[in-house]
């Protein structure tokens, strides 16, 4: 369908030659009824004549089109604007078009050489535009061109006074199509090149031939049209060829140091990187850079991060009781309508436990403190860090108060290509023993390519679902508040709970916690598989995909394989997944040892005196000063000698072999692999082990209390 504008009425000032004359004549041609303005000035704005624009309206009438001539300035933009209502009764379109020259290098360019300009190409733009501004408003519909100029994009020498307003009609152009947006009116700017009286002055004569104006005219019919949804565009139009413009931003670097002055000095240091326009971003709106001033840390530069890998953060301490665990508890959905929570939900219950995944809660601080931020060589925009996974894993069940204290280590960062993942790994002890082990993975977004490795075998990957139908499915609504109870415990990211914040991430409302529905998943498995005992709960592990609003119901569905459950887990009103490759590992029922650790081989404590050898390598000469004695064990199977090992922290920085000691053991301990797992994982005591004759000690019984300095941290394996 060609494109009419049969009933619109377009206004083209400067309209008695050049390109002004082409728009004039293409309107026409396609029903248009059209107000043909021009003061007939000469080039530099002097004289008047009524001359030009008269004969275009005949050349219009001539071929049987409507047409009215104008002869005001458009400095007079109402008396314009007044003689298309007068002859047609409305205004639709408005082509800024007029205009003149008054080429001087800057040095000679006087006041009225400068003011001219601006007064016929910028104010003039203003004045018609605005006379025609309401009547657009009201009918919801407008189409309006600024022409803007090369000269004004990129500067032209003694142009000065005519880049100046032309650059300027691009800035009055950028605000009208935002305001106008929402009443239909649309407001584009061209910088056209053309032969005509103006370019006639600056180029040679077949240059000029070959650029006709009625290969700029076109485009800005279309733009004027109604189905052209185009607004705050800026094209360069001539010769029959059209281009898009755009604004290109360098991902820029923070100069600013935390708790230090900004100074030039670090500016310079770092011009090159301010300025490299490597990975360059588009900025097509005002929000992105204040959004950036606001939250003060500016763009990502991630070259150096390598450094950052093995730096820790200062330690956080976590103190809390009952309150903390109930809040929480809530905050992931548990309800006193449900009586197997209320173990959970009340402290006065003879069972009263944390639920398992507290245990993010009380790590959390060392992400939310923005102790990232301050890791030398990681520099971060934290406007742009999504939460991509977690593992979680309890060395024994949470305490329900207490103080625990958490020691946060950039266990890797990775590059994907799009963006960068942190691993950051959480140790969080009570007192001098170890609770639980998080690792947080931290995805910012715009952060990669810096040429880092792609994966880390410190990463505790998400594992797919076997592929049947699961063995079990857990359908669960969250509230409308969800998200806002679940943030008081500890995770207040504006994100959550504030509109117009959601909205500059590009939400259409505050999204549901990542880490809410990863509580609500693990309680899930709790209940199906573990009888909602935590002290069955050993590790989670999941993969956030898509975020869940509040008031969306969350279907966990469930595999069971062996002492691992695979979750998955849905919003189910829209069938999408939230949280993938996601699993809980689970100790057995009886109580027994986690299954996983006798994969390594025959004995389950093989895993154990591993890590017990990798200790006293890294602090064999600490231990050795601590407890000087020399430690033989003997592990027995099935009632029979299965394994012997040394521990020797009486020489040199220590040692740990597997076989007996070459002279004599100053204590020797026979255990079964199974009571050593539970020693070791502190749900058998020692002395009662021994009493009841499941560890047999040879030699200085007292040295073996020196073992728990040994053991204590098995747990971090
Ligand atoms: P032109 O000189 O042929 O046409 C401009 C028209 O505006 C003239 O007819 C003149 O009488 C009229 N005019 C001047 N002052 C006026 C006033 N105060 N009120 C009403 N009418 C007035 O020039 P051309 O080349 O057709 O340029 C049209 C527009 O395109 C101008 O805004 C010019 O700056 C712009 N432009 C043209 C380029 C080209 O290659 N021709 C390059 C870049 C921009």
């Amino acid at each position: 369908m060609s494109l009419s504008f049969e009933g619109r009425v377009v206004l083209v000032t400067g309209a008695g030659g050049g390109i002004g004359r082409e728009y004039a004549l293409a309107f026409a041609e396609r029903g248009a009824s059209v107000i043909v303005n021009d003061l007939g000035a000469d080039t530099k704005g002097g004289g008047k004549s009524s001359a030009a624009a008269d004969k275009v309206v005949e050349e219009i009438r001539a071929k049987g089109g409507k047409a009215v001539a104008n002869y005001d300035s458009v400095e007079d933009g109402e008396k314009l604007i007044q003689t298309a209502l007068d002859a047609f009764g409305r205004i639709d379109v408005v082509v800024n078009n007029a205009g003149i020259l008054r080429d001087r290098s800057f040095a000679r360019t006087s006041d009225l050489d400068w003011d001219l300009i601006q007064r016929v190409h910028l104010r003039g733009s203003f004045l018609v535009t605005r006379a025609a501004w309401n009547h657009m408003k009201n009918q919801k519909f407008g189409r309006i061109i600024m022409t803007a100029s090369a000269a004004g994009i990129y500067g032209n020498f003694g142009q000065a006074n005519y880049s100046a307003a032309k650059l300027g009609l691009l800035g009055l152009a950028n605000t009208l199509a935002i305001e106008g947006r929402k009443y239909n009116i649309h407001c584009n700017t061209i910088a056209p090149v053309a032969g005509s009286r103006l370019t006639e002055t600056v180029m040679p004569p077949d240059l000029v031939a070959s650029l006709k104006p009625e290969y700029v005219a076109p485009l800005v019919l279309w733009l004027c049209h109604e189905q052209c949804q185009e607004n705050g565009g800026l094209f360069e139009v001539g010769a029959g060829w059209i281009g898009k413009l755009r604004w290109e931003r360098t991902q820029g670097y923070i100069v600013r140091q935390r708790n230090q002055s900004m100074k030039p000095e670090s500016i310079r240091d770092h011009w090159e990187k301010i300025c490299d326009f490597t990975d360059a971003t588009k900025p097509a709106n005002i929000q992105v850079p204040l959004h950036g001033v606001l939250t003060l840390s500016v763009f990502s530069y991630f070259s150096s991060q390598t450094k950052a890998v093995g730096q820790k953060l200062p330690p956080t301490t976590f103190s809390f009781n009952h309150t903390q665990c109930i809040l929480y508890a809530l905050g992931v959905g548990m309800s006193t309508k449900d009586p197997d929570h209320l173990r959970f939900l009340y402290e006065g219950h003879p069972d009263f436990s944390c639920l398992p995944t507290f245990g993010v809660i009380s790590s959390q601080a060392a992400m939310m403190g923005g102790g990232l931020s301050s890791v030398p060589g990681l520099n971060i925009d934290f406007t742009q860090v999504l939460h991509g996974e977690q593992y979680l894993e309890l060395y024994k069940p949470l305490p329900t108060s207490g103080k625990l204290t958490s020691e946060a280590t950039i266990a890797d960062v990775l590059d994907k290509g799009s963006g960068a993942v942190i691993l950051l790994d959480v140790n969080t002890y009570s007192g001098n023993e170890l609770v639980c082990y998080n690792q947080f993975s931290v995805f910012v977004v715009g952060a990669g390519g810096f040429g880092g490795k792609r994966s880390s075998e410190k990463a505790k990957p998400p594992l797919p679902p076997p592929k049947r139908s699961p063995d079990a499915v857990v359908i669960d609504s969250t509230t409308r508040d969800q998200a806002a109870l679940y943030r008081l415990s500890g995770d207040w990211n504006p994100l959550h709970i504030d509109p117009s914040f959601a909205a500059m991430g590009g939400f259409k409302a505050p999204i549901l916690h990542g880490l809410c529905s990863f509580g609500f998943a693990a309680r899930h498995v709790l209940k199906q598989f573990a009888d909602n005992d935590p002290s069955r709960f050993k590790a989670i592990k999941v993969r956030f995909v898509k975020p869940v609003m509040p008031g969306q119901s969350l279907q966990t569905e469930m595999w069971k394989e062996g002492n691992r459950v695979h979750i998955q887990c849905k919003v189910k009103e829209t069938d999408a997944v939230v949280l993938a490759g996601a699993y809980v590992d689970l100790h057995g029922a009886s109580g027994a040892s986690p299954e996983n650790l006798s994969q390594g081989g025959g004995l389950q404590s093989e895993l154990v005196f591993a890590e017990i050898g990798r200790r006293i390598k890294d602090v064999g000469s600490e231990l050795v000063k601590k407890v000087n004695a020399v430690f033989g064990w003997e592990i027995t199977k099935d009632g029979k000698k299965a394994a012997q090992w040394t521990i020797d922290l009486k020489s040199g920085s220590g040692s740990l072999h597997k076989g007996p000691y070459s002279g004599k053991a100053d204590v020797t301990m026979t255990v079964s692999d199974e009571d050593f797992m539970e020693v070791v994982q502190g749900k058998l005591n020692p002395q009662k082990a021994f009493f009841s004759g499941k560890l047999k000690v040879r030699g200085n019984i007292m040295l073996s209390q020196k073992l728990e300095v040994i053991l204590k941290d098995y747990a971090k394996l």
